[in-house]
């Protein structure tokens, strides 16, 4: 038997910037279209066929669906060459399909790959989500708190007030008691309509997007896919799964996963070296959208490592049309 291969993610980083850049590529023409599946549908298509290129050993546990429910990047299809190390991966080809349809800002291509088995298999049910930047000492929110409770704790941290603080929060009903808690502390809070992987990331770069805090429900794929963009930027990170039938708890059982109520940690969810790769696909505060010229398409994908805390910003030219 051979000798397992190590988790290249040095080598393997660039590769995965290409998956991402070619689902932000394949998703352009459906910017502003209408449609989101067609728009989801080829990232999708595209991501894969980047990533059967690469040398790993690939198995993906946060993708499209079930088997059943989706014919592609499924969890549990095997991609990669089926050369190289053995590697969970975790992705979301079109983080922000209505975003996408609707030309809205903030719709990201998002890949995430870790060592074999160091990934949360997050079933499709919501996570309840809290996010905050580097440099607060530990636990110094959680989600145990209430929403009041935690926009002071955090102000209190900085010795700023709360009125200084900034919280993301995705708009929908279900949030609607906790945006009003949080408003009743005086804190301003952004409200995004789709997109949370974005929102966490915000968190981590609080200098340059203004926003201190994320909170509320959205997808728990989402929330490990945000919790490897943390671990490579610095941030805390908690997340607790929820579920509203046997159905979603079936699904978590299928996944491994036998305490429903336990709260998962940034490094719980990610428990060992993440690469972390997102392209923009509509203009968002943390990378350009598809930037079309008459001769090439433009992305900006942002590329990080945990190992270093390495984070690049690189831009790819494509182009449309050869002399
Ligand atoms: P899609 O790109 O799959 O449409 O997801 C967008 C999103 O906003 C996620 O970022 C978020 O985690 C989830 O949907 C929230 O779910 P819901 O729309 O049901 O509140």
């Amino acid at each position: 038997m051979s000798a397992p291969k190590d988790f290249n993610d040095r080598m393997l980083s660039l590769g995965l910037a290409r998956v991402s850049e070619a689902a932000a590529h394949a998703s352009a023409k459906l910017i502003g279209r209408g449609d989101e599946k067609a728009a989801d549908q080829a990232a999708v298509n595209a991501m894969r066929d980047q990533l059967n290129m690469l040398d790993i050993q690939g198995t993906v546990v946060i993708g499209e669906g079930e088997r059943d429910e989706a014919p592609m990047l499924f969890i549990g299809e095997e991609v990669g060459t089926g050369n190289g190390p053995e590697v969970d991966i975790a992705l979301d080809p079109l983080e922000g399909t209505t975003l996408t349809a609707k030309d809205m800002p903030n719709a990201l291509t998002v890949i995430a790959m870790a060592p074999r088995g160091t990934l949360l298999h997050a079933p499709d049910v919501y996570m309840d989500k809290l996010a905050i930047g580097p440099g607060y000492p530990r636990d110094v929110v959680s989600l145990e708190m209430s929403p009041a409770e935690r926009v002071r704790a955090l102000a209190k941290s900085r010795g700023i007030t709360t009125e200084d603080i900034t919280v993301c929060i995705l708009e929908r009903p279900r949030h609607e008691d906790m945006i009003a808690e949080v408003r009743s502390t005086g804190a301003a809070i952004r409200l995004i309509t789709d997109g949370d992987v974005a929102g966490v990331i915000h968190v981590a770069e609080a200098e340059k997007t203004g926003i201190d805090m994320y909170m509320g429900s959205g997808g728990a794929p989402e929330g490990v896919l945000a919790a490897g963009a943390l671990k490579c930027m610095g941030g805390q990170m908690w997340g607790r799964l929820m579920f509203r039938n046997d159905d979603e708890r079936g699904r978590a059982t299928k996944a491994g996963i036998t305490d429903f109520d336990r709260i998962y940690s940034r490094d719980e969810m990610v428990t060992a070296d993440v690469i972390f790769s997102a392209t923009g696909v509509t203009n968002g505060s943390i990378v350009q959208g598809l930037r079309h010229e008459p001769d090439f398409i433009e992305t900006e994908t942002i590329l990080m490592r945990s190992k270093t805390g390495s984070v690049r910003r690189m831009f790819y030219r494509n182009p449309t049309r050869r002399a």
